[in-house]
């Protein structure tokens, strides 16, 4: 979606396609082409579940574990959700509130890792009434569209991403750049919907919604292997 003819054209490159059919070879190579080509792949009124969304997410490489002290911690399932025990939405000052207000910054995943994450694929499983896009901008668009001399500058420029560090200290130059509005896919979330970006080549965030809405998602993260290209993204 993220082609040359930008995500507003509405073009699906993944038309017609079911996600628990998306794991096996041959949709595999038409699924994995569309995700080199466009960088963000949108499948709409899938029934998905957690095994599935797994099966395949596992299809593009191995899965990475989600960390210690996020909502899935020690699973494969990332939990994005502001919902409380009883099923009402928590408090604004919740720590699910505030993980999903850190998300609202423009960021890829799991940059801060050693072995970087390929891809992530989220689910939609409760959406809100107004807000809670995700957003998503192309940077190899960004890159095309720096002056040469700017991308002379960066071009082996090794960038250290501490994941504390990005939190509270952004680098507004280039991210602005990379963000203006015209460049931004905004997804408008249907339940059944699944999102996948490459974060080789994307940057995203998430957008807001009013707190007393419900909103719960689950993210499978890919882990990028050699023939990903991961060690063109280490120092020499
Ligand atoms: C993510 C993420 C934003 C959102 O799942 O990695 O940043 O809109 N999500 O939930
Ligand atoms: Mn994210």
């Amino acid at each position: 979606m993220l082609s040359d003819h930008s995500a507003t054209t509405g073009d699906h490159p993944s038309s017609g396609l079911a996600l628990d059919g998306a794991a096996s070879d041959q949709a595999y190579r038409r699924v994995r082409a569309a995700f080199e080509e466009h960088s963000v792949l949108l499948f709409r009124d899938q029934k998905v579940s957690d095994d599935i969304q797994a099966a395949f997410s596992r299809a593009f490489g191995p899965l990475e574990l989600v960390k210690v002290g996020s909502e899935g911690s020690g699973t494969f399932y990332s939990r994005l959700h502001n919902l409380a025990a009883d099923g009402t939405a928590v408090d604004e000052t919740h720590r699910y509130a505030l993980t999903a207000r850190a998300n609202q910054l423009w960021h890829t995943d799991r940059s801060f890792k050693r072995n970087p994450a390929l891809a992530s694929v989220l689910s939609a499983r409760i959406v809100a009434s107004d807000g809670g896009e995700t957003e998503v901008v192309s940077t190899r668009q960004a890159w095309n569209r720096l002056s040469s001399a700017m991308r002379a500058r960066l071009r082996d420029a090794i960038v250290t991403h501490s994941y504390a560090y990005s939190r509270d200290q952004i680098d507004t130059e280039l991210i602005a750049q990379a963000t203006r509005p015209e460049f931004i896919y905004r997804h408008h979330w249907r339940v059944g919907d699944v999102l996948m970006w490459d974060n080789r080549a994307t940057m995203h965030r998430g957008r807001p919604w009013p707190s007393q809405q419900t909103r719960s998602m689950v993210r499978t993260t890919i882990s990028a292997l050699e023939t990903d290209g991961v060690a063109e993204l280490r120092p020499a």
